[in-house]
């Protein structure tokens, strides 16, 4: 997998209500959706690596099916997850058995997250910033629910450093934020994190495997509140 360093900044991350994709979308088609990227191995591998380091109380945004869950290992003392659908959140429900630590399942938006102020060691997000209506708002509520010295790890869809590609995910964006609940692909997560306070301490880009190069163009990395 080709992996670079990569810096980008666009200034499109503020408030950006995505179409109206319907109930139908979002209680039958988007499900499927996710149980579909859980059989691809670009995308398993990425979560995979997203949570690696996560430990102690956690909060993970936009949760979907609860993809990730699998994935934590033994040093997490809570998880809670952040999800405003009901169906993803019952999906992700019915695999809390197969978990050794306690999962809190809340339906809310990361835009005005249900949780106190400096509560957790890590927050994580996997696929999940493309979609929410205003990644600036995103960002700062991360910052506000992060304790000092807490980190966020991520792995988002972003903006191509390359001008031909990023001129297609501008073009396609429309067709996927219809197809894939919203998902812009030409955000800067480095622009959004660092105006809300929070300090990148690693930032690659990935392709993620066997999608076309505008669909796979990946972030992944972490970023901390100072202590
Ligand atoms: C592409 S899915 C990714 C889900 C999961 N993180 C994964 O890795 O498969 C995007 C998720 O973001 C959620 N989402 C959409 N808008 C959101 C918002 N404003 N706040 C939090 N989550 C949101 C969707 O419900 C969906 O579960």
């Amino acid at each position: 997998m080709h992996t670079q360093r990569l810096l980008t900044a666009n200034g499109l991350n503020g408030p950006r209500p995505h179409p109206g994709t319907t109930g139908f979308y979002r209680t039958r088609v988007l499900p499927r959706l996710l149980d579909w990227s859980e059989r691809l191995p670009g995308f398993e591998a990425a979560r995979q690596r997203a949570v690696e380091y996560v430990g102690g109380h956690v909060l993970e945004i936009g949760s979907g099916i609860g993809s990730t869950l699998m994935f934590y290992s033994g040093e997490i003392t809570s998880l809670t997850t952040v999800d405003p659908n009901p169906v993803l959140n019952a999906r992700a429900r019915r695999r809390l058995r197969q978990v050794p630590f306690p999962v809190d399942v809340r339906e809310g938006r990361a835009e005005s997250l249900p949780v106190k102020d400096a509560s957790y060691d890590c927050v994580v997000s996997t696929f999940a910033l493309c979609c929410v209506d205003n990644l600036d708002a995103v960002a700062a509520e991360i910052f506000r629910v992060l304790k000092p010295g807490g980190r966020f790890h991520f792995v988002e869809i972003g903006l191509s450093p390359d001008p031909a590609e990023a001129r297609w995910q501008r073009r396609l964006n429309g067709l996927q934020r219809l197809l894939v609940d919203g998902c812009r692909l030409d955000l800067s997560i480095e622009t959004a994190l660092t105006g809300a306070g929070l300090g990148i301490k690693r930032l690659e880009m990935t392709r993620l495997e066997g999608l076309p190069k505008p669909l796979g163009c990946a972030y992944e990395g972490m970023a901390s509140r100072a202590a």
